[in-house]
């Protein structure tokens, strides 16, 4: 056999030994293995030699060339098995979890505080026998306003700074809108309250939000008279403060009752001394109530010789703070959790 044959296959043994040493992942090892072990491959070329010598000379060629064959195919699989090894300890270590780090621990989340007042009013009212009605918050002016005798250019308007979304719709000022929705669509006596987001363009204050929540009442039967209206209020008001309570019902005008009045708590923050929330009067409004307004009963078709009925609407954020303290309804507003975790 000649020099040459025994030679190269030396050389490529060393080549590919020494090439195998610099592979460091599976993707190179794959090129390593293809350039010597593939079908067209280093060692095939050598393969196709043995043709071309002599007769005597092919066995034992032959039988060089497959042992290297086989020496670098185990050499690849055992490679192989060291680079996979490799890569699973990499991942494993990247992956790592400590477990004896303590808990992160889910949060539970809760009511907001005006979500919670609300419900806690729905509930007085329902053990009152108060079922609940809704309306939309965007409303037309009929309801707003002129079902509630408010006419166009009615100075009473003003009183309500109304965010106006078309010439004739707008989002309602007040949660009075429900009283003409509901008695629309049914026949006394009935007893509802409704619930709602109202708005209107208030210069924010410490009392003041633009977007606030009425709780609106609405009682209509024969022979409602302000009577019901207070010892209702007065009820519900010691039940929602659980403590006894110093009304104040100071005459008061709204278009839609007669008479009206408007009712004030004692401040809870100062004790009645004077603050910033009751503005040094010792006394925060809380609600506006009167007897339903003939006129209203009459327009939505209900016989106002026969049935009267008593109202109220009430500011929710306004209650809340005097309950709890709060110094201002803008908190309500700002989801600050601190502030928000330290009501109830
Ligand atoms: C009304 O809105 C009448 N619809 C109430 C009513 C109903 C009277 C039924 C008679 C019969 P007034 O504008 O006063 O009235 O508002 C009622 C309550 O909402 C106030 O007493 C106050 O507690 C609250 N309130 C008014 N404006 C704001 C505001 N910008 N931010 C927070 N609370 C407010
Ligand atoms: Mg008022």
């Amino acid at each position: 056999m000649d020099e040459p044959f025994i030679e190269r296959l030396e050389r490529l043994e060393k080549e590919a030994i020494q090439a195998l040493s610099g592979v460091s992942d599976v993707g190179a090892l794959e090129g390593w293995r293809v350039r010597f072990l593939g079908k067209s491959g280093l060692l095939t070329e050598e393969l196709k030699r043995i043709g071309t010598l002599s007769a005597a000379e092919r066995p034992r060629a032959g039988q060089l060339v497959n042992t290297l064959k086989k020496a670098l195919g185990e050499a690849h699989g055992a490679r192989l098995g060291v680079l996979v090894a490799d890569q699973q300890k990499a991942q494993l270590s990247a992956e790592a979890v400590d477990v004896t780090l303590p808990g992160r621990g889910l949060g539970v989340g809760s009511l907001h505080p005006l979500t919670a007042a609300l419900r806690r009013i729905e509930d007085i009212f329902a053990a009152l026998g108060f079922s609940q009605a809704s309306g939309p918050e965007v409303e037309d002016e009929f309801h707003n306003f002129e079902a509630l005798n408010i006419p166009a250019h009615h100075p009473a308007r003003a009183m309500h700074d109304t965010f106006y979304l078309l010439d004739t719709h707008l989002l309602r000022t007040h949660t009075s809108t429900v009283q003409i929705r509901f008695m629309e669509n049914n026949t006394p006596p009935f007893r509802i309250i409704a619930p709602g987001r109202v708005y209107r363009a208030d210069a924010p204050d410490p009392t003041h939000s633009p977007i606030f929540h009425q709780v609106e009442g609405l009682v209509v039967g024969e022979g409602i008279h302000m009577g019901h209206l207070k010892s209702t209020l007065h009820t519900f008001l010691e039940g929602f403060f659980e403590r006894p309570l110093n009304l104040r019902l100071r005459p008061s005008y709204f278009p839609f009752t007669e008479p009206s009045a408007e009712v004030d708590v004692s401040c809870l923050l100062c004790q009645g001394v004077g603050c910033r929330v009751c503005k040094g009067t010792g006394y925060v409004e809380v609600l506006g109530c009167g007897l339903v307004h003939p006129a209203v009963l009459t327009r939505v078709g209900i016989d106002a010789e026969r049935f009267s009925g008593f109202a109220f609407g009430m500011g929710v954020e306004r209650l809340l703070m005097l309950r709890d303290g709060v110094p201002d309804l803008r908190l309500f507003y700002e989801n600050d959790l601190r502030f928000l975790r330290s009501l109830r």
